[in-house]
């Protein structure tokens, strides 16, 4: 018969002897030695992120071949996007050998295998799905507020509904992902809804921002509830260093201001920026403040990821 502690022992036994060989084995980087390149990159590929940067420490051959290959290869494979000169696609589309030909540091790779920055949108809550979560107002007065509940909108006719499925065309922008809602805005109450996002969040310090300089795009879909009222979307990019650059893609839409319509425009970074405001609207046309309410949704901020090629023929 076969006692408890006979096998705790045994445990104890194998598990002392497994770490001693492991030791060993670490001491002397063997195994890893014997691996030729391909394996230890294959291996390696499984790491996550942040242990890579560890493993790049361990010695000049895993340095080279991670900062070389693996991360490029993990985010190849974790299907990332990226730009080959003919729109975004996935890089999973792109031959691994066609992968080692794209002309960006390592860093770059990294930051996107950790936080997946590029090409996609990082406005949160765009279309209301979670009420006013993430987003921030002005009211009448001027004063910057925070949603804090929906209860505080109680007075006002602000508020998110649902977009009537007979709304086709709207609903068909695969920007919608998934969603359905609107915000509401009630003018009277709300001067502007707005949303901040800091490029560091997104792995985008001031090294990446200055390597890579990339463009912005951004866009918003709206309508106001009455005639003569001009919705306004505006980007606003801020750096510590100087004064802020803005862009706004104003959405006059004189022959029916009354239905949905897309806002978008673009800005060119020059490496300092450190984070965007995306800012709604309305611009004031006629003197009856009482009218005005404007609703919008599925706003969109996307970094895109610019990418220079080795050989200039891939497909
Ligand atoms: C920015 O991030 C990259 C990748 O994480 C890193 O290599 C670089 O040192 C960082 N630069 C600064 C100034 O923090
Ligand atoms: C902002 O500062 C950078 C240097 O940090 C400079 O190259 C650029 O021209 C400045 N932009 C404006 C609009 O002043
Ligand atoms: C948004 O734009 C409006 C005018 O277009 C402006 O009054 C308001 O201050 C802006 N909000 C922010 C947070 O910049």
């Amino acid at each position: 018969m076969i006692n408890i502690f006979d096998i705790i022992i045994v445990k104890i036994i194998f598990l002392l002897i497994s770490t001693f060989i492991t030791m060993e084995v670490l001491k002397n980087n063997q195994p890893f030695d014997l691996l030729p390149d391909e394996m230890l990159i294959h291996t390696l590929i499984l790491v996550d992120a942040k242990t890579l940067l560890d493993c790049r420490l361990v010695c000049k051959r895993w340095q080279e071949l991670i900062d070389a290959f693996v991360f490029q290869e993990k985010v190849a494979l974790e299907n990332k996007f990226v730009n080959n000169g003919q729109g975004y696609s996935s890089f999973s589309q792109i031959g691994s050998n066609d992968i080692r030909k794209i002309e960006l540091p390592w860093y770059v790779f990294y930051v996107i295998s950790k936080y997946d920055p590029f090409n996609r949108n990082l406005i949160k809550n765009h279309c209301g799905q979670d009420h006013w979560l993430h987003w921030e107002s002005i009211n009448a007065a001027g004063v910057m507020a925070p949603f804090l509940s929906d209860l505080d909108l109680d007075y006002d006719f602000s508020q998110v509904s649902r977009i009537p499925q007979s709304e086709q065309l709207l609903l068909s922008d695969p920007d919608f992902d998934g969603q359905s809602s609107f915000f509401n805005v009630d003018f009277r109450h709300l001067r502007s809804i707005y949303q901040e996002i800091i490029f560091k969040d997104y792995g985008l310090n001031v090294t990446l921002m200055k390597t890579l300089q990339p463009k912005i795009v951004f866009s918003s879909w709206s309508k106001t509830r009455y005639q003569y009222i001009l919705y306004r979307l505006q980007a606003t990019l801020y750096s510590e260093t100087n004064s802020s650059k803005v862009v706004t893609a104003d959405s006059l839409n004189e022959e029916s201001p009354t239905e949905w319509k897309r806002a978008s425009d673009s800005i060119e970074t020059m490496g300092h920026e450190t984070s965007l405001r995306l800012n709604h609207s309305v611009i004031e046309v006629l003197e009856q403040p009482a009218l005005y309410n404007f609703q919008v949704t599925c706003s969109v901020v996307k970094i895109l990821l610019p990418i220079k090629y080795k050989n200039a023929y891939l497909l």
